[in-house]
C-alpha cells in the first residue's frame, strides 16, 4: 500500500489532519487500532477554543457544531464561598469558547472521511515506523490478522501518549520534560441540566471541583481525588454530596442532582517530547505532549499541531520549499509550552495538594483575588483560556 501521508491514529489529531489534507488535494491513509464505536464513544475533552472552531468550520466539518455547540462567553471562578465571572469577549476583544464534545468532533470527522475522504482503516494497528530519516518512511501495521506495510512520503504520529510513532525517534536525539501530580479527576456524566449556564471552576479546602456540560440536558462534572482512585469506590450519592460541598456559596445557588450515566478517573500529568519531528516522521497531539486537563488545552493543542503540519506540507507542495516543514517542531513547541505553562498554573491555582500548607492555601486565595480584581490578571487568564493563535 502507498500514500503521500501515513497517519497513525484516528483521534481528533489524525482525523482532522486527514480532513485538512483531503481539502488541500493531498492523499493520506489513516490507521486506527481500535474500532469505530470505541473511538466515537471515548469520553474526553469538551471545550473548543475559538481557533479550533474556526478551523473545523473552514474544513467543512462545522455544520453540526454550529447547530448544537454552546458558545460560552465566560467562566466562573468559585472560592471562599464567593463567585467571580471572567468575561472572555470583554477581556480579549471578542473571543469566546464553544462547548462541543470531543466525541462529537470525532463522529463528524469520521462520517466525512468515510463519505468523501481518503482511506480510514479501523482495527489496523501500527506496529512500527521504519526508515523515518530517509525519504521513504514506512509504517508496518496489522490488519485482519496479517501484517502489511504502508509506504509513505511522510508519516504523522497522531497515536496518543501510548502509541508507537514516538519510539522511532532515537533516544539520543530526544529530550523529555515531565511533571506528575499527586491527584486525579473523577469525572461523571449525568442526565441533568447543568446547574449553571457557564463552567464553574471551584477551589475548595477539600479539593478542586468543575462543573461543565455536554448539552442543555447533560452535565459533566469533575472532582479532585487522590491519584490511583478507583471510580467504583465512589457511590453516586457520595459524589453528589462532595460536589455540593465544594461548590457551596453564600447565596442561594444549588447543585441539581440526576442519574449518573458514566464514571471514570483521569490521571494528571505534564509531558513534552522534543523534538516533534525526526526526518519525515512528525508527531502531533498527545503523541508529543500531555497537559493536565485544567483549562481544557489537550484537544486544542492537537488541532494546532495538525494545522501547522497541513500548512507546512501545502506550502512545500506550492513552492517547493521545505522551510515550514523544517520549522514544524519549533513552531509547535512555542505554542505547546504556553499551553503547558497555562495548564500547570491553572492546576496549581485550583487544586489542593495533599501536603498543602496554610501559607500555600492563602497564596492560592490571593492569586484568585488578584484575577478577580485586576483587569490585567483577568486578561491573562482569558487570553490563554480562549486560545493562542495557531503558528
Ligand atoms: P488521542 O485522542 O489519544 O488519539 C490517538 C488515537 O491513536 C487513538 O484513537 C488510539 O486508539 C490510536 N492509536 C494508538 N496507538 C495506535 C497504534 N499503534 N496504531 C494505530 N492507532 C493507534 N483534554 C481536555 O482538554 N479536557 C478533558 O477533559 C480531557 N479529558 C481526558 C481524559 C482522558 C482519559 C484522556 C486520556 C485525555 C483527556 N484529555 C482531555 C486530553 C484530550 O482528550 C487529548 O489531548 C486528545 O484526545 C488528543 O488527541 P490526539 O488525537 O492527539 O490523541
Ligand atoms: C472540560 C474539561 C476540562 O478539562 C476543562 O478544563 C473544562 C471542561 C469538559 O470535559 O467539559
Amino acid at each position: 500500500m502507498r500514500t503521500t501521508v501515513g497517519i497513525i491514529g484516528a483521534g481528533p489529531a489524525g482525523l482532522l489532519l486527514a480532513r485538512l489534507l483531503y481539502r488541500a488535494g493531498i492523499d493520506s491513509v489513516v490507521l486506527e487500532s481500535r474500532d469505530r464505536a470505541y473511538v466515537e464513544q471515548r469520553q474526553r475533552a469538551g471545550i473548543l477554543e475559538q481557533g479550533t472552531v474556526d478551523v473545523l468550520r473552514a474544513a467543512g466539518a462545522g455544520e453540526r457544531m454550529d447547530r448544537e455547540g454552546l458558545r460560552h462567553d465566560g467562566v466562573e471562578l468559585r472560592y471562599d464561598r464567593t463567585r467571580h465571572r471572567v468575561d472572555f469577549p470583554a477581556l480579549t476583544g471578542g473571543r469566546s469558547v464553544t462547548v462541543y464534545a470531543q466525541t462529537e468532533v470525532c463522529k463528524d470527522l469520521i462520517a466525512l472521511q468515510l463519505k468523501e475522504g481518503h482511506p480510514l482503516m479501523f482495527e489496523a494497528e501500527a506496529l512500527a515506523v521504519e526508515d523515518a530519516d530517509t525519504d521513504h518512511p514506512r509504517v508496518r501495521f496489522r490488519t485482519e490478522g496479517r501484517e502489511e506495510v504502508l509506504e509513505c512520503d511522510y508519516v504523522v504520529g497522531c497515536d496518543g501518549h501510548w502509541g508507537v510513532a514516538r519510539k522511532a525517534i532515537p533516544e539520543q536525539l530526544t529530550r523529555t520534560f515531565e511533571r506528575t501530580y499527586p491527584f486525579a479527576w473523577l469525572g461523571i456524566l449525568a442526565d441533568v441540566p447543568p446547574s449553571h449556564d457557564e463552567l464553574v471552576y471551584a477551589r475548595h479546602d477539600r479539593g478542586f471541583a468543575l462543573l461543565s456540560m455536554r448539552s442543555p440536558s447533560v452535565s459533566r462534572l469533575y472532582l479532585q481525588v487522590p491519584e490511583g482512585t478507583d471510580p467504583e469506590s465512589w457511590p453516586d450519592d457520595a459524589i453528589w454530596a462532595e460536589l455540593e460541598r465544594r461548590f457551596e456559596t453564600d447565596d442561594d445557588w444549588r447543585l441539581a442532582r440526576g442519574p449518573i450515566t458514566q464514571k471514570s478517573v483521569t490521571p494528571m500529568r505534564s509531558y513534552v517530547h522534543e523534538p516533534m519531528r525526526h526526518g519525515r516522521l512528525f508527531l502531533a497531539g498527545d503523541a508529543a505532549h500531555i497537559v493536565p486537563p485544567t483549562g481544557a488545552k489537550g484537544l486544542n493543542l492537537a488541532v494546532g499541531d495538525v494545522v501547522t503540519f497541513a500548512r507546512a506540507l501545502t506550502y512545500e507542495r506550492e513552492t517547493g520549499s521545505a522551510e515550514l516543514l523544517d520549522g514544524y517542531s519549533a513552531t509547535c513547541l512555542r505554542r505547546v509550552w504556553q499551553a503547558e505553562r497555562f495548564s500547570c498554573d491553572m492546576t496549581t491555582l485550583l487544586h489542593r495538594a495533599p501536603d498543602a500548607t496554610p501559607f500555600e492555601d492563602r497564596l492560592q486565595l490571593a492569586r484568585l483575588a488578584r484575577i478577580a480584581s485586576s483587569r490585567a490578571a483577568g486578561t491573562d487568564l482569558a487570553e490563554a483560556y480562549t486560545g493562542f493563535p495557531f503558528g
